[in-house]
């Protein structure tokens, strides 16, 4: 019967993922057939059944992006509140690229070996760099849940169309000032570098700037913490300045954030 259920939820998933990349959603790296197979592997899917039946959440309704490293479904739970869905992907994860991120990190330093046991870490270590967030009242999606390689958080968006990114977005002065004092906080609040911070981490909402996609940042204690928070200064200047900003001094930013 456990069988029978993984293969019905299976199937369903399939489907939607299929009429997704038919509608050509789902680019490079994630060809029909392939992508399932490599995606939704079988614990992948006795994960999301587990959580079905554990009323995590209720059901899934489809998939809504798909990263690099993971894929993006929008679910609904019992109370019918949309939730995001993070699947990473087990198999064609960049485990090298990875593995600096963790080893380094005071909080993770008994990593078990092996590429499955490294997924679930990283799935557990996003979850945990959003909830350091979350309770620095940093604006990011509200951490709900993870297992595996599964991380259930608010869905930021609406009818399952997430919010604009920064890159997607007009933007001026104020989503500038913003980014830095996200920068700021994530630094000394959180304690944490987010080591991905661009226009493609960032929503634009009515309510102002969320950050997300929090699986790289780090402690403040990583021996590369600031080389990765000079590269995210430098990031984000790239953007602003693209866009047309006069954007500040990037020595003088970094030493307003870490004084
Ligand atoms: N909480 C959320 N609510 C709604 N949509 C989300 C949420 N988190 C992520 N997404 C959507 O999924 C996409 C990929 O998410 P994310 O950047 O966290 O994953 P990723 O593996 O880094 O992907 P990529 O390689 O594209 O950066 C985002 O661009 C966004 O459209
Ligand atoms: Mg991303």
């Amino acid at each position: 019967m456990y069988d029978d259920i993984s293969k019905k939820l299976e199937s369903k998933l399939d489907k939607k993922l299929v009429s997704k990349s038919k509608k050509k959603q789902l680019d490079d790296g994630f060809k029909k057939g392939k992508v399932i197979n490599e995606v939704l592997d079988k614990p992948t899917v006795m994960t999301l059944y587990k959580m079905i039946k554990d009323h995590i959440i209720s059901y899934v309704n489809g998939a809504v992006s798909a990263g690099k490293e993971s894929l993006l479904f929008w679910a609904v739970n019992d109370e019918k509140k949309n939730v995001a869905l993070k699947i990473y992907l087990v198999s064609t994860s960049n485990f090298k690229k990875r593995e600096s991120y963790i080893t380094g990190d005071p909080r993770f330093s008994k990593v078990r070996r092996g590429t499955k046991n490294l997924i679930y870490l990283w799935a557990k270590k996003e979850f945990k760099n959003l909830s350091q967030c979350y309770d620095c009242n940093l604006p990011v999606p509200k951490p709900l849940y993870v297992t595996n390689n599964v991380l259930v958080m608010d869905f930021i968006g609406q009818n399952g169309v997430p919010c604009k990114t920064l890159l997607e977005s007009e933007v001026d002065e104020s989503d500038y000032r913003q980014c830095l004092s996200i920068l700021q906080r994530l630094y000394k609040d959180a304690k944490l570098v987010h080591g991905d911070y661009s226009e493609y981490n960032i929503f634009k909402t009515p309510d102002g700037l969320v950050l997300f996609d929090l699986g790289s940042a780090v402690d403040i204690r990583h021996s590369n913490a600031i080389e990765f928070l000079k590269r995210d200064i430098k990031n984000i200047n790239h953007f602003f300045s693209k866009r047309g900003l006069s954007v500040s001094d990037p020595s003088h930013l970094l030493e307003e954030i870490i004084k």
